[in-house]
This record gives C-alpha cells, structure tokens and sequence, in this order.
C-alpha cells in the first residue's frame, strides 16, 4: 500500500525503477504444483505433477519457452504488460459493469435541493481539475511502498492514465487508447450525463478554466436542457453497459453516420465522465450504494446515464448518492483511492470556493449530444437494456463491516494483517463450501517499470489444514496446535505475498509461457490444456484489498471500493483494513444456488470471531504460563 512522499513524480523521471523480472522456470513449477496439489484430485494431480515435468525436463518445451521470455525481457520494459493487459481485460468479452469496472462508493451527500447538488458536482468538478493539473505536472508525491519491504518508491504511470484512457469496444479484443496530447491539444471538456442525454461541457473558455460558479451555472443549464422532452434522445449510454462484442457491433452500426461518429469523437476525448443521478427511489444503505455504483440500477433507475468505456466516470445522485466507477484496464484500485481521496479533501477540505469566486462570465450554453438512429438501432438498445436487467438482477451485494477488532489487534499479534484476513477469508469458505478452491489476490508490482498486479495465490496447504482444525467436528484439536496451524498458514501467505510484489509469483510467469509459445506458432503446451490450469484459473474467490492511503480524510466521511465476481459461482471480495475495524464488500451471482453473499458474510464474521478467540485464549494461556514460571523461580517467601 503506498504512502506518499515528498519527491515528486517529475523529480524521479531520472529514476528508473528495475524491470519486472522473469522467475527462474523451476521455481514456479514447483511452486505451481504446491498451489494446486490440494486442490485437485489425488488423481488429476498425479496426471498434473508428470505434465509439469514434462514441460520443465532439460531440454524440454518449458526451456525454450524461457528463453525466449527472458529475450522479450531485454527488448521490452515491461515484458508481461501487454500479455497481462489482453488477458485480463481487453480479451474479455463480459460486460463492464459488474463483471470488470470496479467502483468507490462516496460518503452519503445531504443535498438540500438540486442546486446543491449541482454545488457538489461543480466542486468535484474543480477537484478533477486540480488533480489534473498536478498528474498533467507530473507533481504528485512519489508513492512509496508500506506494508511489506516498506520504503521503496513506486511506479507512477498509473497515474497519468486516469484522465487520458478509453477502452473502444472490438469484435474479438477491445483496444485501450492513451492520449499522449502536446498540452495544447490535451482535452478541455467533460462530458455530462443527465437524464440519459449527454453534453459537452468545456471546462476552459478563452483560455481559462472555469470557475465553480461558471460550472455550476453551465450544469444549471444542462439540467434545463436534459428536462426538454421534445428534444430527448434515446438513452445511447446503455450500449456501453452490454457485452463488449455486442458494443462493438453496435458501435459499428452507430459509426455509420457522420452525426453519431462526432458525437463518440467528443466522448471519447473527454477528460472524464460526470453522470448526474436522478434519485434512486432506494434506502441510501451501504449496500444499495454499491450496487448503484456498480451497474446504476438498470435502465429503469440510472442504468443508462452511464458511459463505461470512459475510465474515471463521477456519479453525482441528486439524492446524494455519490460515487466514482472506472473502467479497470487503464490503472488499478489504488490509484483510484489515492484520487478519490482528493477529491474528497478538496471537497470538504476548504470552505466554498465559490464566496470566493467573484466574477461569472456569459458562456454559450453546454452542447447535447446529437444521435443519429433507425429502428436497426432501436432494437439494439433495446436488447441491451434486456442484458443489463439481468445483470442487475444478479448481483448479491453484501456490505459487511466487521467492528470487533481491525489492523491494529491483528499487529499486536505479530501477524500481517492482510495475511491474517486473507486466512480468515478462506476459513470463511471451508466454512461454507467444506473445500478450497483457487484464490486470486492482487499484489502490487509497481516496485518495478510499468508495473501492474500478480496473483497471491492464498488457498495454500497451510491454510487448508489450519481451517480443518477449526472446523473438525470431534474438536480434536487443541488451541496451541490450532495456533500453531495459523501462524504457520500466515507465514506462507507473507512469504508468497514477499514473492508476488518482488516480481516471484507464478501467474504472470505462466501466462507468459503461454503467450510466447503462441507467438512462435507452436501447439498448445500440454500444460495449458491441463484440467488442472483451467481450474487453477478459475477465479472462485476473488480477493483485493484496497486501504486509503495516509492522505487521511476525517474518518467520518468514510468511502469503500467494491466490484463484481470474476466467475458465475464466485465470489467478489474487496477489503480495507482499518486500525480498529475491517470493511468487506462481498459480491456475488443470485442465480447461481451455491453461492450467497450474506451465507458468505455470515461465515466471514463468525470466522474472525472464532480466530480472535482463538488468539485471545492463547495469550492468556502463555501470559499464565510465563507468570507461574516466574512465580516459581521467585525465592518462596514464608511470611516469617
Ligand atoms: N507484526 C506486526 N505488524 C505487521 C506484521 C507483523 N508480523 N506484518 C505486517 N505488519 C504491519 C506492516 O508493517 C504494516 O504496517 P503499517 O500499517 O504501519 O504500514 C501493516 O501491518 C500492513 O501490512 P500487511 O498487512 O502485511 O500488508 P501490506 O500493507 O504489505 O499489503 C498487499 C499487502 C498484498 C495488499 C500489498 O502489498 C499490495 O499489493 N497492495 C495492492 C493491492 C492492489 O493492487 N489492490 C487493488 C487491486 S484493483
């Protein structure tokens, strides 16, 4: 987790930060094999155990495949990003919302009227802008490693990808596009939505940017506009929210004409999205706030006042739901906390800028998107309001904040806290499931160029006999063995988690081979046909934690991240560990029967309980132990 510092990203530029390694090809075989071993069937692994050494004997295919990553690590300077970026997002067909695009619930807004809800907007909108400026400068603090191997700066070209990305929809694979603009032609509008209709608001006239007064009048007059029923278009935002070969198909269709293709030209150069929010007619509950951010209700609430490909999208709810959900491929969750959390600062952090601001110039009002459409069309919004229904109807969403202890009981223990609740996670599971399955938690690589995430695989051995001895029926385990069995599942989740931010975990690695093998034109390697691959890809439990930085905003405008399964009978399960609290926010698919985010939840707490009981009696059994000792090495006293 970065905390900041006071070099600036400019001040680095002659820092080059070390290229993301290759692991040597025995190492993560055999770490593979120790990941799955328990996972699968005696049977299947045996099969497994003999392909893997196939693959890695001396002069085998694994060899060659090596070699020519360790090639393509010279050439390049990132060796896995691309191979990374296409497998994760861009070749995934499934639908933005829910399935990819993660989210950051804001803290519950209390608008009097429209107009301060406009105020607010206005404001975000100046807080963007500042951000802006400063990733535009290459003036942010350098984020610097926390946690694990502390004090090592990290890659920041996250950053710069925030206001500059947008993912087109493709018939077989998206393509992520990246403004690298001379400052003079960097963009210098937003785009609105409201009520379904979108406009282009110029954020610069005449060479300045626009005050938050101007900004709040320019959206006054949008609101205007959106309310005009004769000229309301169809909601074309809602194609954004379909599968992503449906999109491009419908993009297809759309970029026929000349008026459609000046309209996706002006989206897909904006510095961001703004969507203005009709109220949602529901309970501002934690939980209906995330589900609101990850899908907007469907296309009967706000559904289709979206527009996903766009990566940084600010919701604005004019019933003070607020949040922000981006598009995932351009940057990971944390850098979109650390942004969230200045916007945050910036918002509530100074009084009104608007007493402040003096003057209010005329602008020409903010200009509606123009869409051209036939009943071809017609039929393909249609269809996609119907996906997204069910996409909506779908997810299980499960806020759950745990109370009884947080980081800092976990620290007195002398254990990780992110181990600890990553252990905790799959106790949870066994609980429910009376078996492991695959687990996927990112870890940060950017310690190294470009660097993005690798997988912590934490379904390890180690926690599988720790969870059996918590759960066995007879009890027949005593709490200094069930105490041992955790410390000992923890150690192996911090040496992985050491091995994953350093550049050692395997699924990179892997997904490497794989790629390289492809590029030379040669049959697939049995590995990657194994049952076991396919299963150990199987994401069940998808795990990441995503903590606020030390750019602290007061604890009472708390905001948390949350997203969607990766798979139909998964589950999401993001995190944020606070000093005397944890907040999880567990996702998952109504219409699969052998999952339930409150089943989950349910487990989850009584879990950590159980652990911090567990922990707690072990304590006083050893402050006990170390007391009668030195009682009796104390000289006995007779009263004489
Ligand atoms: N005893 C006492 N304290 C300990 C400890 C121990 N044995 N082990 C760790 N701690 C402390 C750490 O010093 C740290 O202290 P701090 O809060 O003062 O900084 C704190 O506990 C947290 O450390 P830990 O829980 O071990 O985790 P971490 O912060 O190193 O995080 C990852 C681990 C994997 C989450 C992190 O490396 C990472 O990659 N984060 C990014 C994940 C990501 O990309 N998410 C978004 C995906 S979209």
């Amino acid at each position: 987790m970065p905390i900041m510092g006071k070099e600036t990203a400019s001040d680095r530029g002659s820092q080059v930060l070390p290229k993301v390694p290759v692991p040597p090809l025995k190492q993560t075989l055999d770490t593979y094999l120790k990941c799955v071993q328990h996972l699968v069937k005696e049977e299947q692994f045996k099969k497994t155990k003999a392909i893997v050494e196939r693959f890695g004997a001396p002069g085998g295919v694994g060899e060659v495949l090596q070699k020519k990553l360790l090639e393509r690590r010279d050439k390049m300077t990132n060796w896995v990003y691309d191979y990374w970026l296409e497998d994760m997002y861009l070749n995934n067909r499934l639908a933005l919302p829910v399935n990819s695009s993660p989210a950051m619930v804001f803290p519950k807004q209390m608008f009097k009227d429209h107009r301060d809800a406009l105020r607010f907007a206005a404001r975000l909108i100046r807080g963007v802008l500042d951000y802006k400026a400063l990733v535009d400068a290459r003036a942010l603090p350098v984020d610097f490693a926390r946690g694990q191997l502390a004090g090592t700066p990290l890659c920041m070209e996250q950053y710069y990808h925030l206001f500059t990305s947008y993912r087109y929809p493709g018939l077989k694979t998206d393509t992520l596009k990246v403004q690298m603009n001379a400052a003079s032609s960097a963009p210098e509008h937003i785009i609105v939505a409201c009520k379904n209709q979108f406009f282009v608001l110029d954020v610069v006239a005449n060479s300045k940017q626009l005050n938050e007064l101007e900004i709040v009048s320019q959206l006054e007059k949008i609101l205007k506009m959106s309310e005009n029923a004769e000229e309301r278009l169809p909601p074309f935002g809602i194609l954004t929210s379909d599968g992503r070969t449906e999109w491009a198909q419908a993009r297809e269709a759309l970029t026929k004409d000349q008026t459609n293709r000046g309209s996706l030209a002006l989206i897909e150069s904006c510095i961001c999205v703004v969507c203005l929010d009709e109220p949602s007619g529901l309970q501002p509950s934690d939980n209906n706030r995330a589900l609101l951010m990850l899908h907007g209700g469907g296309r009967e609430k706000n559904g289709a006042n979206r527009w996903y490909d766009k990566s940084m999208q600010f919701v604005v709810g004019m019933d003070g739901i607020c949040g922000v959900v981006c598009e995932h491929s351009p940057f990971e969750g944390i850098v979109l906390v650390q942004c969230s959390e200045h916007l945050m600062k910036y918002i509530t952090g100074s009084p009104s800028k608007i007493v402040r601001a003096s003057s209010i110039r005329e602008l020409p009002p903010p200009r509606r998107l123009l869409w051209k459409y036939n009943p071809h069309i017609q039929g393909l919004l249609e269809a996609s309001r119907e996906r997204l229904k069910r996409l909506v109807n779908n997810l299980d969403m499960d806020v759950f904040k745990f109370k009884a202890y947080g980081k800092e009981f976990i620290k007195n223990q002398k254990m990780s806290p992110d181990a600890f609740i990553q252990v905790a996670l799959q106790l949870a599971f066994y609980k429910c499931n009376k078996r492991l399955v695959s687990t996927y938690e990112s870890a940060s690589i950017r310690r190294f160029q470009d660097g993005r995430v690798d997988n912590i695989r934490s379904a390890t051995l180690e926690a599988l006999a720790f969870v059996q001895s918590m759960t066995d029926e007879r009890a027949a385990f005593t709490d200094s063995e069930k105490m041992k069995r955790l410390r000992a599942a923890i150690d192996v989740q911090t040496n992985y988690t050491v091995a994953a931010i350093t550049g050692m975990a395997i699924d990179n690695h892997l997904l490497g081979l794989l790629r390289i093998a492809k590029e030379l034109n040669m049959e697939k390697p049995e590995i990657f046909c194994d049952e076991t691959y396919l299963a150990s890809n199987h994401f069940i439990l998808s795990t990441s934690q995503t903590v606020p930085s030390s750019l602290q905003v007061p604890t009472t405008v708390e905001m948390f991240c949350c997203y969607g399964p990766v798979v139909p009978n998964g589950y999401g399960v993001c995190y944020n560990p606070q000093s005397d609290h944890i907040i999880f926010c567990v996702s998952s698919f109504w219409e699969n029967t052998k999952t339930s985010s409150a089943v989950f939840v349910k487990a989850l707490k009584e879990g950590l309980l159980e652990i911090w009981d567990l922990c707690n009696r072990s304590s006083a059994a050893a402050t006990k132990v170390a007391d009668s000792s030195q009682e009796a090495s104390q000289p006995h006293k007779s009263g004489k």
